[in-house]
């Protein structure tokens, strides 16, 4: 793919659907691997970092396909019937991918050797690493636990009780699909709240998992079959919120939006600078589901951090693009986690936003951002990181001159139809490959 020019936009106006939710669809793909039965998706992400996860998913023996009328059907093994796949499984760009089938191996009397992209290979493992060999399981890993990596599992493992030093949604995950074949509940104490959708969708798949304050617990137990409804995508369709917020005269409706609240951090904060997201519920299937709607709006800036973090963490590359536009400086605190992402997105959002004339200063921990800054059309690049290459398109709606933004092909891991959407809200093209 070439890269991608982004031009100053016109209004945008109109409605769009955004697609599958990327955390979600990798959870329906598992849950529905490990069930007894058949499991029906529909509404399923068909980015790379989840067609990744099928892959991986069918190497371990589960039959996946896609029906003609777009939904997905899964044939699961049931929970302890994954087989020792005959390759290296490969996720790709994708933590949640890599940390959540360490888990759900871990508990297989198997050897399964896991890898991925040059971005994968660099984060952090020990993190789930830690925990599974308290259950049983038995890893080699490169220095500083990184892929790839060999895993042992343990065909009946240790139940424990588990507290994260950070939130993590996917490390939370690894422990309670590990634990669905232990020989005991087992429970997971976070420091604050991360995104559920593992507990909703294990309840839905008909295990017992209880929620008291910050602990999970979960019982062993087999999986059923079940229908799941993906809703769209909140961190993609923060992309689309931020540029109707940012661009003039613009005003959109997303329909079909996930709006769990582990996940809508970014709401909150938009309504405290200003931008009111009106919300209309759709109907509760498993995930809430909701229409926004947003239109331009003078922002102010704010302090980001805490419990809220974990709520936002995947939204704050664009995020900072707005907030170098409100009035006054936004601080992002207490977000060290940003570092370890697909790249690290603090030194990423410091380095290419300040080729486009605008200053972030960089803190260990976050940064913060001097507000009613003005963009400069660049050259910038992604490095590699699906969330850096949207939100600097995003800031090239608002930058004078033109914008061009290097590896882009990255925003298929998780928004696929990104660059369409992006035109047909706007009254003239205004993301662009370049010929
Ligand atoms: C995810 C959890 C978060 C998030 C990631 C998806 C998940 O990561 O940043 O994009 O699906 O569980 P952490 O668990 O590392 O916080």
């Amino acid at each position: 793919m070439q890269p991608l020019t982004a031009h100053p936009s016109g209004p945008l106006k109109g409605r769009a659907r955004p697609p599958g939710d990327k955390s979600i669809s990798h959870r329906a793909l598992m849950l529905g691997a490990s069930a007894i039965g058949e499991t029906r998706i529909a509404g399923l992400l068909e980015g790379e970092d989840v067609l990744g996860t099928a892959a991986a998913l069918r190497q371990l023996g589960a039959t996946i396909e896609r029906l003609d009328d777009g939904t997905w059907r899964v044939r699961g093994r049931g929970t302890g019937g994954l087989v020792e796949p005959d390759d290296v499984l490969d996720l790709g760009n994708s933590g949640t991918a890599a940390r959540l089938l360490l888990g759900l191996v871990a508990s297989h009397d198997m050897s399964v050797f896991l890898t991925g992209d040059a971005s994968l290979r660099g984060r952090p493992m020990g993190r789930v690493i830690e925990p599974l060999q308290r259950m049983g399981a038995a890893f080699a890993a490169r220095a500083g636990d990184r892929l790839p990596l060999l895993l042992r599992g343990a065909s009946l493992p240790v139940p424990i009780r588990y507290e994260l030093p950070v939130a993590s949604a996917q490390v939370k995950s690894a422990i309670l699909l590990a634990g669905l074949r232990a020989d005991g509940p087992v429970s997971v104490t976070e420091p604050a709240a991360s995104r559920d959708h593992s507990e909703v969708m294990l309840r839905m798949f008909g295990a017992r998992v209880d929620t008291h304050e910050r602990t999970v617990t979960l019982a062993p137990g087999p999986l059923r079959g079940t229908t799941v409804q993906v809703p769209g995508d909140i961190s993609s369709a923060a992309f689309l919120l931020v540029a109707a917020a940012i661009v003039r005269d613009a005003r959109i409706t997303l329909h079909r939006v996930g709006v769990n609240p582990t996940r809508t951090g970014l709401l909150d904060v938009l309504d405290v600078m200003g931008a009111r997201v009106q919300l209309t519920e759709g109907a509760k299937d498993g995930e809430a589901m909701a229409s926004l709607t947003l239109g331009s709006t003078e922002l102010t800036g704010t302090t980001v951090g805490g419990a809220l973090i974990p709520r936002l963490i995947d939204e704050v590359p664009v995020l900072a693009v707005a907030a170098a536009l409100a009035h006054g400086t936004t601080e992002i605190r207490d977000a060290a986690e940003l570092r370890v992402k697909e790249s690290d997105r603090i030194a990423a959002i410091a380095r290419e936003l300040g080729r486009m004339g605008v200053r972030v200063e960089e803190r260990p921990d976050g940064m913060a951002i001097p507000g009613a800054q003005h963009f400069r059309g660049a050259h910038v690049a992604s490095g590699g990181d699906h969330r850096m290459a949207m939100a600097l398109c995003v800031a090239g709606l608002v930058a004078e001159g033109e914008t061009i933004v290097e590896d882009t092909e990255c925003i298929g891991t998780s928004y696929p139809g990104f660059v369409e959407t992006v035109n047909a809200l706007a009254d003239a093209p205004c993301v662009e490959e370049l010929p």
